[in-house]
């Protein structure tokens, strides 16, 4: 984990189009206390970050689609500097980069565009979105009041460290402000933000923060919806309640802008992730890595986003009046001239469901939940309401291969005693650096004439490493750290009268992006001994070490189909297993139908893919630990922190690996994958991203106060050009179980099945409503009724 429990930003911008037909105004965009005001008129801003480089165009158009039909007005992303400038002054805004065309395809959606251009953004990112080489420019010490460097985000913390930190910061901001861009500035996490910066709140819950000035309306730039992985942890989720309990008591208590980090988190595809980071970036978001939306989140946050909007208008319009209705109860009213009224009822106890009294009504409010009032009567939305739409959940390839060589290919880079810093070597044009000598022996040696196994040392600062000796690799008892990036590396190993080839692999896992002089964070091999030696310990670091950056089948970029054919690949019918240092490559179709896809690594180890040149990322088996503290069921009440609801003790932190359809050609597309360590390509598969069965889950209304309450409400869609075929299960009454295995209870409506065909045959979505005409709500008055709906698409 990182030092501090925040992340990200900084600087951003508030960009805004108005668009008609086919021309666009730019909008005058101003703010108050309450809110931004775009043209003279307050709005409120629901926004998702999505970043264009952790997608592909062809999925931009639906990934903003899906936030808009989420119930969003507006998206955000980082300006990713190290995609942007791969060298000094070569400008690279194609691809995945096409910001340009990113952008225009927001405004072809007719939202609003939040752009926080960094330049550092952390994100998780390698090296923090900073491009490597700027380390590389005499003079530049990385955010610090240093000419090469010279912009910020998440700043406040950090000027501790720096020489002039807060110096730095004040300039960041009126640089900033002198561009004169016509929208207003924000910086995130810097409470001392100088006029007229408005300074916003990132964490978990945001409706204790305060803008610095009164004069500044309350904005949420980051709520987390879920968090990152990294390799070997397990699977960190949030529960779908507590993230929108957290956005409407932030509603509730004045906000008027809010931004889910992220919305769509997406790919760390090819090298792009930081230190450890999972090649998925998924983040648990409302729509997964792969485009679809996660429900019951990404449904349960829709219902809670238009709520809120139907009150757009009084609660910008007033400022809030606060009631006491018990020990962690309270009412927050807002109420216009017009006569327009909207209510916030929030019980903020973790345990306890309770019934309130406002203006005469009984409203019942479970534990840690907010009930929002449309009209200061109906409760059109509670946060804690159940409604579920959870989803559930090829033949055999055919593989050429090529080794790749172990130690030193080609011509050395260059001999040197003793060891070099790995990264200040590759300057992260590649993960690998070859760090090899060799050691000759008599045959006087102790363990040679006893058979006894001497142990090799190996100390580096990170992040992993294979061990080679005399070409075969050894099995250490750790390859990298659990914690720090540093690590010690035991492992005994076959020696040989003569010469003895030694070859370590040292290698990177993506940088780190964020921490006080993170640029400096030095990565390799620090000490090499041999323990045995006629019972002495042999150290050799400041040996002649002879060194190579890089692999060969990536320096001659094999895994391109122009350049396959660089290299002579051997074809096999049964491509060798468990063999470190290896190239695959198949030709591959396109799996049918269109949903997502997602390469099964399950059985592989360590390494790259590619397809059609593509860098689908970094693959490794690397498991959490089975004692982390996972969770078979989450209780969304309560404070919310990234470790609470973990899951996937002792299992590989990923397993699948997101290949976007656009991708694929209509034949000959070429898989290569890189192994390094050894695994089993026999059982790489694709899979399609299944989503044939779909379920609903909701519960009738608690208090059974029809005036008081909305209708709960499934919704269920299918993937695009499917519709619902068949309703495999439906239960209004006492069903119990899970999708997939639901069962009926004592109490059911035998008139369920046919209501929910009715409605929802097929069609590609439908929406059942739980109201009194439609289901038999007087059945077993004393019983607390749900409604289940197992539905498949076809
Ligand atoms: C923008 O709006 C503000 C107030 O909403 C107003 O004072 C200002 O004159 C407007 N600027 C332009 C250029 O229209
Ligand atoms: C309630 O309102 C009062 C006056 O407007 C304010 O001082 C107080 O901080 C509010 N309390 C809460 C919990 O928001
Ligand atoms: C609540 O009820 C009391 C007594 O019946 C009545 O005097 C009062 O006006 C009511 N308040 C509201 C807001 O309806
Ligand atoms: C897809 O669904 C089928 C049948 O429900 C299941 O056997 C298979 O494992 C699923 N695949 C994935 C990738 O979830
Ligand atoms: C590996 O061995 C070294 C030296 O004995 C030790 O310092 C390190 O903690 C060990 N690592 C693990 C994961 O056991
Ligand atoms: C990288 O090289 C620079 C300049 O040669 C040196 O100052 C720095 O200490 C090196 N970094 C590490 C981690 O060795
Ligand atoms: C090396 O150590 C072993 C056991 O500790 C001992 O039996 C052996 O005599 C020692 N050999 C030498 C050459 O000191
Ligand atoms: C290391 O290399 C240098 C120059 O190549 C050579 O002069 C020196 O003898 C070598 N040292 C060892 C210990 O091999
Ligand atoms: C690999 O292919 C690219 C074009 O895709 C070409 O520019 C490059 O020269 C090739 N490299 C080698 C080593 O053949
Ligand atoms: C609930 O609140 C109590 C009292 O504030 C606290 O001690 C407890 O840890 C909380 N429980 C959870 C699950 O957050
Ligand atoms: C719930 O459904 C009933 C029809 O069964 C309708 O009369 C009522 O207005 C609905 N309530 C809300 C809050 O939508
Ligand atoms: C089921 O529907 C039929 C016809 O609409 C109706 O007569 C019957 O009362 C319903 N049963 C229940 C348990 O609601």
């Amino acid at each position: 984990m990182k030092i501090l429990p925040v992340r990200l930003i900084v600087l951003f911008i508030f960009f805004s189009f108005c668009c008609f037909n086919s021309f666009c105004l730019a909008a005058n965009v101003t703010y108050d206390h309450r809110s931004l005001i775009i043209d003279g008129r307050r709005k409120l801003f629901l926004s998702a970050s999505i970043h264009y480089p952790r997608s592909v165009p062809a999925m931009w158009p639906e990934l903003i689609q899906a936030a808009k039909e989420g119930g969003l007005n507006t998206i955000e992303s980082y300006v990713f500097w190290s995609g942007h400038e791969l060298s000094p002054g070569k400008y690279s805004f194609e691809g995945r980069y096409d910001l340009v065309k990113f952008v225009k395809t927001v405004q072809q959606a007719g939202m609003y565009m939040l752009l926080r251009i960094g330049p550092f953004v952390a994100a998780e990112y390698n090296y923090g979105g900073v491009p490597v080489w700027l380390h590389y420019i005499p003079g530049s010490v990385f955010r610090s009041y240093s000419k090469p460097f010279m912009v910020e985000n998440e700043y406040q913390w950090y000027e501790q460290f720096y020489k002039g930190g807060k110096e730095y910061a004040m300039w960041a901001a009126s640089m900033a402000v002198s561009q004169n861009t016509g929208v207003p500035w924000i910086m995130c996490q810097q409470y001392d933000a100088p006029d007229p910066v408005i300074d916003t709140c990132n964490s978990f819950y945001c409706d204790q923060f305060t803008p610095h000035s009164s004069k500044m309306p309350k904005i949420w730039t980051e709520n987390w919806p879920g968090w990152f992985k990294k390799f070997g942890a397990p699977d960190p989720h949030r529960p779908h309640q507590d993230v929108a309990f957290s956005v409407a008591r932030f509603i509730q208590k004045g906000g008027s802008v809010h931004n889910y980090y992220m919305y769509h988190g997406g790919t760390n595809f090819g090298r792009t992730s930081g230190d450890f980071v999972t090649t998925s970036y998924d983040y648990d978001a409302p729509i997964d890595e792969y485009g679809l939306p996660r429900n019951p989140k990404w449904g349960h946050l829709k219902e809670l986003h238009e709520a809120i909007m139907l009150c757009e208008g009084v609660l910008l319009n007033s400022d809030p009046i606060n009631l006491s209705l018990g020990p962690s109860q309270e009412a927050d009213v807002y109420a216009d001239s017009s006569g327009a009224c909207a209510a916030f009822l929030s019980n903020t106890d973790n345990a306890t469901d309770t019934t309130v009294v406002f203006r005469n009504v009984s409203y019942f409010l479970p534990a840690w939940s907010v009930s929002i009032l449309s009209d200061c009567k109906n409760v059109v939305f509670n946060t804690a309401k159940s409604d579920s739409s959870a989803d559930e959940g090829s033949k055999a390839l055919q593989w050429d291969v090529f080794k790749e060589m172990t130690g030193i290919w080609g011509e050395a880079n260059f001999v040197k005693s003793g060891l070099v810093d790995h990264l200040n070597t590759t300057k992260d044009t590649t993960d690998y650096l070859w760090y090899t000598t060799s050691i000759i022996f008599s045959e006087d040696e102790e363990f040679l004439r006893t058979g006894s196994q001497p142990v090799l040392l190996i100390e580096s600062k990170g992040h992993t490493l294979h061990a080679f000796i005399n070409q075969e690799l050894v099995q250490g008892n750790s390859t990298y750290s659990t914690g720090t990036l540093v690590f010690s590396f035991t492992a005994l190993i076959p020696l040989k009268a003569g010469k003895n080839k030694i070859d370590l692999l040292s290698m990177t896992v993506g940088l780190p992006s964020a921490g006080p002089f993170y640029e400096w964070t030095g990565t390799g091999l620090t000490s090499v001994k041999i323990k045995g030696f006629n019972n002495r310990t042999l150290d050799f670091s400041s040996y002649n070490w002879t060194y190579k950056i890089g692999v060969q089948g990536e320096d001659l970029r094999i895994y391109n189909p122009d350049n396959l054919t660089n290299v002579n690949w051997t074809p096999t019918s049964e491509p060798p297993k468990n063999q470190p240092l290896t190239w695959y490559k198949a030709v591959v179709n396109e799996p049918v139908g269109d949903e997502p896809i997602g390469l099964d690594m399950l059985h592989m180890g360590k390494g790259q893919a590619w397809l059609n040149g593509e860098p689908i990322g970094r693959y490794w088996d690397k498991r959490s630990s089975i004692d982390d503290h996972c969770v078979q069921e989450c209780d969304y009440r309560g404070t919310f922190n990234q470790q609470k609801c973990l899951t996937g003790s002792g299992e590989p932190t990923q397993r699948w690996y997101h290949v976007p359809r656009s991708w694929f050609k209509p034949s000959g597309n070429i898989l290569v994958i890189f192994e390094e360590k050894g695994g089993d390509p026999t059982r790489i598969r694709f899979s399609r991203r299944n989503i044939s069965s779909i379920c609903g889950l909701v519960a009738a209304d608690e208090d059974g106060n029809e005036s008081s309450n909305s209708n709960a409400t499934i919704h269920l869609q299918c993937p695009k050009n499917r519709s619902i075929s068949t309703v495999k299960f439906a239960s209004f009454g006492t069903p119990t179980g899970k999708c997939g295995s639901f069962r009926m209870g004592d109490c059911h409506d035998p008139n369920s099945t046919s209501f929910v065909e009715k409605v929802c045959l097929n069609k590609n979505k439908c929406a059942i409503e739980l109201t009194e005409t439609n289901f038999n709500k007087g059945l077993c008055p004393d019983a607390t009724k749900t409604l289940a709906v197992e539905v498949t698409c076809s």
